[in-house]
């Protein structure tokens, strides 16, 4: 055990950590098909990191395309754009002093576990063990699986404990690895339902009657990756036979229309839809513990980061899901929750209309098994910071949440 965690600080210390200097996030605007494709040719050239949509098969005419190249191609993507006449704008100017920027509370030790700031998977999983014992009666931990590297996947059950088997809801965050402010959700969303039960109503009739699964960290490897290695990256961390290229989108390794639409077969992609469904252990793990507990689980949320969004499904077909209006009027009246507070304005939708169509995603397929309440949220911003939110707008930005969230709940909770 010694040795090994030894071996592991070596491996870190030795590795390199990606840096940004001078690379830059532009927004384009795509009008007329030539955009598209001038953006497809400039993605097959050139490394292009897509950051909305998530890559390049998603891009479509009147959509922002917020997209991080490269300092030495950017003469030339200036140059490309210029003369194809496509509207854009500079989002990050320089992506390095953007990431250094965005852990801007300081003054808390960069290594005790804080709910305003981006806690380590490390410092997630001591808290998260101190929270079920300091809370007994309340949280307990289960761990629910082995991520591809050998970590493991935990979450808290949170509820009145009760001699039967309550209804509940499962929230899970962090399953792309970059987008932080989602596993700092999960930690707030712990941290109010412990600390509020018995004191706001809404929160303690909610834990007497339901329980809620909450999983901080799916995509864990990833999660760890972004710490040491590269802040941007979003896939999970397997390695397959046939391929250098690492990793699959789990969030596309869902069994619901696998890799059928807005999905890459190719591993190299950042939505790459892996070998087979649930073919990364991390999603395997999920889906496992999902159909164990189907009979009881009655709300699936899914935390993701940026855009603003509220969707439901589907996203791997046009079609209406059966539950649409009901599922429509819970999201906006969560949307106007959320934005009663600081007027965060939400889209709200079914994902494949809203945003784009992309196959294989976890609240379509938890919404197939039969989870009414489905649901993903990608929260702030809608672009100036991006993947990079500052830390300092983690505590708005969970507060606001927590509204729609209870919204969701709420709702979930009169409809058991
Ligand atoms: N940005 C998220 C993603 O691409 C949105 C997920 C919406 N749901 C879905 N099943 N595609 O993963
Ligand atoms: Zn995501």
């Amino acid at each position: 055990m010694k040795v090994l965690l030894l071996l592991g600080l070596v491996a870190v210390a030795l590795s390199e950590v990606t840096r940004y200097d001078g690379e830059l996030v532009l927004r384009l605007k795509p009008v007329v098909d030539e955009h598209v494709q001038v953006i497809k040719t400039l993605s097959e050239s050139i490394k292009v990191d897509f950051w909305k949509p998530d890559s390049p098969e998603l891009v479509t005419i009147d959509i922002d395309v917020d997209i991080h190249i490269s300092a030495p191609h950017a003469a030339m993507v200036f140059t490309m754009l210029q003369q194809s006449g496509m509207e854009h704008k500079v989002l990050i100017g320089d992506l390095q002093t953007a990431v250094d920027g965005q852990r801007d509370n300081n003054g808390i030790s960069p290594r005790a576990h804080s709910y305003e700031k981006y806690n380590s998977l490390e410092t997630i999983q001591a808290w998260m063990s101190t929270m079920a014992s300091t809370n007994a009666a309340l949280v307990s931990k289960q761990v629910i699986g082995t991520s591809f590297e050998g970590r493991s996947i935990e979450l808290l059950k949170i509820g009145k404990k009760t001699s039967t088997t309550k209804p509940a809801i499962f929230l899970d965050c962090g399953i792309h690895a970059r987008e932080w402010v989602s596993p700092a959700f999960c930690q707030w969303f712990i941290k109010e339902a412990v600390s509020t039960y018995g004191a706001d109503s809404q929160m303690t009739s909610l834990l007497d009657q339901m329980d809620v699964y909450v999983l901080p960290v799916i995509n864990v490897d990833g999660y760890v990756h972004t710490f040491t290695t590269d802040r941007l990256w979003r896939k999970t961390r397997s390695r397959r036979a046939g391929t250098s290229c690492i990793g699959a989108d789990p969030n596309r390794n869902f069994d619901a229309g696998w890799c059928t639409l807005g999905a890459s077969s190719n591993p190299c992609s950042d939505t790459y839809c892996g070998s087979s469904p649930e073919s990364e252990v991390e999603v395997k793990a999920v889906a496992d513990f999902i159909r164990k507990n189907k009979a009881t689980i009655k709300a699936y949320l899914t935390i993701h980061s940026y855009s603003q969004l509220l969707l439901f499904p589907y996203s791997y077909t046009y079609n209406l899901c059966k539950d649409h209006s009901e599922l429509l009027s819970v999201a906006e009246g969560a949307a106007s929750a959320l934005r009663s507070l600081y007027n965060t304005r939400y889209t709200s939708g079914p994902g494949a209309a809203t945003i784009y169509p992309a196959a294989g995603g976890s609240d379509d397929w938890a919404y197939d098994l039969g989870v009414k309440y489905s649901y993903t949220f990608e929260l702030r911003d809608t672009g100036r910071y991006g993947f990079l939110l500052p830390e300092s707008q983690i505590k708005p930005t969970c507060q606001e949440t927590m509204l729609a969230v209870k919204y969701i709940a709420a709702h979930v909770q009169k409809n058991l």
